[in-house]
């Protein structure tokens, strides 16, 4: 009954990044085809009707950007107060400017993710305030119906889904998703979850808090994830991995597939398929292998990021025909 729009994102066949890998079936989760630009509209749908339910009239959430912006668009669809805490000078200019076009009330905390959740935490315990952070349930039974759209458009289950990891709810709801289904006998195999975080933000690969967690990709700079217990999980019961990747293979997979696909997301979504080129280039086939990367947010909610790492290719002119036609011309 309540909806932006959020859900049904494209799945897209790769046309060349699959080819290079030997892999004929490689596709891409478009998420940052959803309202605001990333996944997290899927749960945040949820999670934001389920507090009105409660008859609620106020939610918060720390976030590094996107969160604050679902939460944002969603608590004014719903006509409640959203108080969003972020990181001051770590949220790509996209997310905040959706925050503050939304109207949320915008508190900066000179610290992390890490703190910004624990503050929201602690005022949730003494206020009547909904938490629509990941840690609040209702947000994951949201994000894993991105694995029932996969499974829908596939017929069945990909061998493999490579996957971003921040504060580690979404590979968590992916794998519910996946698990309900095999549960539910709709599909026969459960694909291996194959997670990455950034190099310089990889507490479960290091298996130790990441106090200041650094990377390009801003979105999942988290040192300690609230859902990081369920991500073993995922990747155990899975027989998949969670790995890290460097800013430059970030980069490099970023460009890749805006270049090569068509597809222009923001660093964070870039480390799932930099997974993936990391695992090809130790040698893993994925020959005759079905495996889907989620691109979990637009490359538009980081446009500073594009401008700052990219050759630029612009060329200017006089505006006259014949200075044009120089343009054109081929020695
Ligand atoms: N990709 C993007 C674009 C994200 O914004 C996030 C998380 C992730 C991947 C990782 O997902 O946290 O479920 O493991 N962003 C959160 C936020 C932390 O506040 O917007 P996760």
């Amino acid at each position: 009954m309540v909806t932006l729009g959020e859900g049904d994102t494209p799945l897209v066949r790769s046309r060349a990044i699959g080819e290079t890998l030997g892999c004929s079936e490689l596709f891409f989760k478009l998420e940052g085809c959803n309202p605001t630009g990333s996944f997290k509209d899927r749960g945040m749908v949820v999670a934001v009707a389920k507090a009105v339910e409660a008859g609620g009239t106020g939610i918060v959430c720390a976030s590094t950007g996107n969160t604050s912006a679902s939460a944002a668009a969603y608590g004014a669809y719903f006509g409640l107060t959203t108080t969003v805490v972020v990181p001051k000078g770590q949220v790509a200019r996209g997310k905040l400017t959706q925050a503050i076009a939304f109207g949320a009330r915008i508190i900066l905390v000179d610290g992390g993710f890490d703190q910004a959740l624990e503050l929201v935490r602690g005022i949730t315990e003494r206020h009547p305030i909904a938490l629509v952070n990941s840690v609040n349930p209702d947000r994951i039974q949201g994000q894993k119906t991105a694995a029932f759209e996969i499974i829908e458009e596939l017929g069945e289950a990909p061998d493999y889904v490579f996957i971003p990891v921040g504060n580690a709810g979404n590979i968590s709801a992916y794998w519910l998703g996946f698990s309900e289904a095999f549960g539910m006998e709709w599909i026969s195999s459960r694909p291996k979850m194959m997670g990455f975080q950034a190099e310089g933000a990889a507490p479960i690969v290091r298996g130790e808090v990441v106090e200041d967690p650094r990377s390009v990709a801003s979105a999942i700079q988290v040192g300690n994830p609230a859902s990081w217990e369920s991500a073993l999980r995922a990747k155990d019961e899975s027989g998949g991995a969670i790995d890290a990747v460097s800013d430059e293979e970030i980069l490099e997979a970023y460009r890749l597939m805006a270049r090569k696909e068509g597809i222009f997301c923001e660093p964070a979504s870039a480390a799932a398929l930099a997974g993936l080129l990391k695992r090809a280039r130790e040698g893993f086939s994925f020959r005759g292998k079905k495996v889907v990367c989620i691109v979990t947010g637009s490359g538009l909610k980081d446009p500073d990021q594009a401008a700052e790492n990219e050759p630029t290719f612009m060329e200017e002119y006089p505006p006259e025909l014949s200075a044009i036609e120089r343009a054109f011309a081929v020695d």
